[in-house]
């Protein structure tokens, strides 16, 4: 049977150890690590990561800084925004929500974030660093899926690695991120001819397509390892909307391992907010 790796209780784990370097920064520096969050808009997804995100913040005895701005706010505001967020010393971590509303041109908005403040890792310079191996901060959601396959796998070297999503947000980054562990790596889209076949021959997949169910049983080796990055909102037997990946879970009992929807990458995606929000943070106290 496949195991089912516990993202929940790793992220938790991640939390505490957030929450205590926390602790330590502010006795020893009298620094409290701040991250800011700026939403635009009423998006109701958006919406409810904000919230999950400001309150993880607030548990991990962090300040939270919140931007709430109508839908209607102009790229001229926002990045006078951010420009006082740049320079603002109580904040270490600064995080706009994606997507912006159409007016907004979000490339604008994540290239005007000072570098060592962007804890989401968009930044052209941080985006530079991790494609050349140079340090700088990781984006949230990538970073997480490493830290639940190393709770697996001891030495990438070698192993085929197929990632099936092309965004700037996990697909490009994780791809990165399994090369420099010297992984064999296979970049594919909803659009790559005969992708069955190319997973079929992965040792670990990562998949962010966005299409619920997408990876078949039979398109898995037996002890591949599946991470699942989907999070779909379908209506369920029942008729009750109900939360699935990318990968049909129930097909998956041959696989080494897999992680859950809910309760595997997501969590895993707020700790690692905290944990570069914490590096940024300690950062600071180090240069100042
Ligand atoms: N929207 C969906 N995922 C993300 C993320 O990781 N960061 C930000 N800022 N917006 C998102």
């Amino acid at each position: 049977m496949a195991s089912i790796i516990d993202g929940k209780a790793i992220a938790a784990q991640v939390e505490a150890e957030v929450a205590a370097s926390g602790a330590a920064l502010l006795r020893d520096h009298g620094i409290q690590a701040g991250l800011a969050v700026v939403l635009v808009g009423e998006d109701p997804a958006s919406r409810i990561y904000v919230r999950r995100k400001i309150a993880q913040t607030r548990k991990a005895g962090m300040l939270s800084i919140e931007h709430r701005l109508p839908a209607e706010t102009s790229e001229a505001d926002l990045l006078s925004l951010i420009e006082a967020l740049n320079v603002d010393p109580t904040v270490h971590g600064i995080l706009v929500q994606l997507p912006l509303p159409p007016q907004i041109d979000a490339n604008r908005v994540l290239d005007r974030i000072d570098p060592m403040k962007d804890v989401d890792g968009f930044h052209p310079v941080n985006v530079g660093r991790l494609s050349t191996g140079t340090g700088g901060l990781i984006p949230c959601t990538p970073l997480g899926c490493m830290m639940l396959l190393d709770t697996v796998i001891s030495d990438f070297r070698g192993m085929k690695a197929v990632v099936i999503g092309k965004s700037n947000i996990v697909g490009k980054p994780v791809a990165m991120l399994l090369l420099e562990r010297e992984c064999t790596v296979t970049v594919t889209h909803i659009h790559t001819r005969g992708l069955p076949e190319i997973v079929r021959g992965a040792d670990i997949v990562v998949v962010a397509a966005g299409c619920p169910g997408l990876v078949r049983g039979n398109w898995v080796k037996p002890d591949a390892i599946v991470i699942d990055v989907g999070i779909n909102r379908i209506e369920g037997p029942d008729g009750q909307p109900t939360l699935v990946g990318d990968a049909a879970f129930g097909e998956l009992g041959h696989a080494r391992a897999i992680t859950p929807v809910p309760g595997g990458v997501g969590p895993m995606t707020i700790a690692c907010l905290l944990r570069n929000t914490m590096d940024a943070a300690s950062r600071h106290a180090t240069v100042r």
